[in-house]
């Protein structure tokens, strides 16, 4: 995960160093990552997964009660973030991303989505974490939006 972010975050740095040089080399470099709104949406889905798997694991932590409704969610996010470190290798290697790792993304987001909205608790504490983590998640869905959308 980390390591994925820190290949991100070299997305970014590229891009950035190839506007300011505009050599044709870096040209062709800069239209393989994306432009710079891909490469924020690229770092905030990767950001929002990881803080939405944060408050997920400190939820398993701290309820028996939903502590493995909320392990499977955190395995698809899980799945997804797997599918999001291909795509992330693919691009920095200058390969085609897998058509079906991107389809992988979604679905596991849409399965984390299902399980964590049916997951319901009468503790205070851990409806909050739930609250939490559904906002969380759902941030980085607006962000996996914006990959599609910004990343041509
Ligand atoms: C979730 O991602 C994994 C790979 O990380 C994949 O094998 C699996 O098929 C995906 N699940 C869905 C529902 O897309």
């Amino acid at each position: 995960m980390f390591r994925f972010f820190a290949v991100a975050l070299t997305f970014v740095c590229l891009l950035l160093g190839s506007q300011i040089s505009a050599a044709p080399t870096n040209e062709i470099v800069a239209r393989q990552i994306g432009n710079l709104q891909c490469n924020v949406d690229r770092l905030s889905i990767v950001a929002g997964l990881a803080k939405t798997q944060k408050t997920l694991k400190g939820l398993t932590a701290s309820d028996d009660a939903t502590a493995s409704s909320v392990q499977s969610v955190i395995d698809s996010i899980s799945g997804a973030q797997g599918a999001i470190g291909v795509i992330g290798k693919a691009l920095f290697t200058g390969a085609t991303a897998p058509a079906d790792a991107r389809t992988q993304v979604q679905g596991n987001l849409t399965a984390a989505a299902g399980a964590l909205s049916a997951i319901s608790s009468t503790d205070a504490t851990t409806a909050a974490g739930l609250k939490q983590a559904l906002s969380e998640l759902a941030g980085a869905a607006t962000a996996g939006e914006g990959v599609v959308a910004n990343c041509k």
